[in-house]
């Protein structure tokens, strides 16, 4: 039988399924991986304007703990209810908070900048597009989210959700515009296609900021 996403997540959540020994969210979300996007997410936040972010899906707030939110107004969402209580019990405060939300269904606060990092990833392409059409239908001007800026190959296979593939989404199907901006991460990481090559560094994970009119624009177009 299917499993829903909720579940699949939620078994992830329990069984420390990212095998990281610092983070639940996996080694993309350690320290040494994200140390530049500590770093550069609050200037970027700063030229933009931006004033209230939603951060969706917020993990364990492993790394955004890190970064200088002052004056901003920080709500964290993710679909594991235990992760969100733990950071609500942990992290909140007058200006910060985490609900418990499925961004493939669920209404979204309302932000002008949604920043989602290391999900669309994990998703197949109708969630994919779900994810987008979700955003699109908030009123926030701004989408900053992952993408693999240079790799042809492979990259963005239909997927179960809950697996994961680099995707790079100016390519098909996702076909958006170039990014406005890229915080190019610095990942350490490496990835695995198999015992007949060898591990291929990460180098080109990136957070790719749009404006999210032009998310809105590409879903006018067909998608799968
Ligand atoms: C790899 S972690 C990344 C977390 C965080 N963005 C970071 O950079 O550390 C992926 C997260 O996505 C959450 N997630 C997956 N599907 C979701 C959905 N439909 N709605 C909300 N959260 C979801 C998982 O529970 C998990 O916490």
């Amino acid at each position: 039988m299917d499993r829903t996403a909720a579940e699949v997540f939620q078994q992830i959540y329990q069984d420390n399924g990212w095998r990281s020994t610092e983070s639940v969210s996996g080694w993309g979300s350690e320290l040494q991986n994200t140390a530049q996007l500590i770093r550069e997410l609050p200037p970027l936040l700063r030229r933009l304007g931006v004033t209230s972010l939603l951060d969706v899906p917020c993990g364990d707030f492993n790394w955004m703990r890190h970064v200088d939110l002052v004056g901003l107004d920080y709500t964290g969402a993710d679909i594991v209810p235990g992760l969100v209580a733990a950071n609500q019990q942990a992290w909140a405060t007058a200006h910060r908070r985490f609900v418990h939300l499925d961004l493939l269904r669920d209404p979204l606060p309302g932000a002008e900048l949604i920043l989602c990092r290391d999900c669309l990833f994990h998703f197949s392409h109708a969630d994919v597009f779900r994810a987008l059409q979700q955003f699109a239908r908030t009123p926030a001007r701004y989408l900053l989210t992952t993408t693999f800026t240079y790799r042809s190959w492979p990259r963005n296979a239909d997927i179960v959700t809950g697996q994961w593939t680099p995707i790079n989404l100016e390519m098909p199907p996702y076909c958006l515009d170039p990014p406005r901006a890229l915080l190019i991460e610095g990942s350490h990481e490496t990835i695995s296609y198999g015992t007949d090559t060898p591990p291929v560094p990460m180098h080109d994970r990136c957070l790719g900021l749009w404006d999210m009119d032009a998310v809105r624009t590409r879903l006018m177009r067909p998608f799968p």
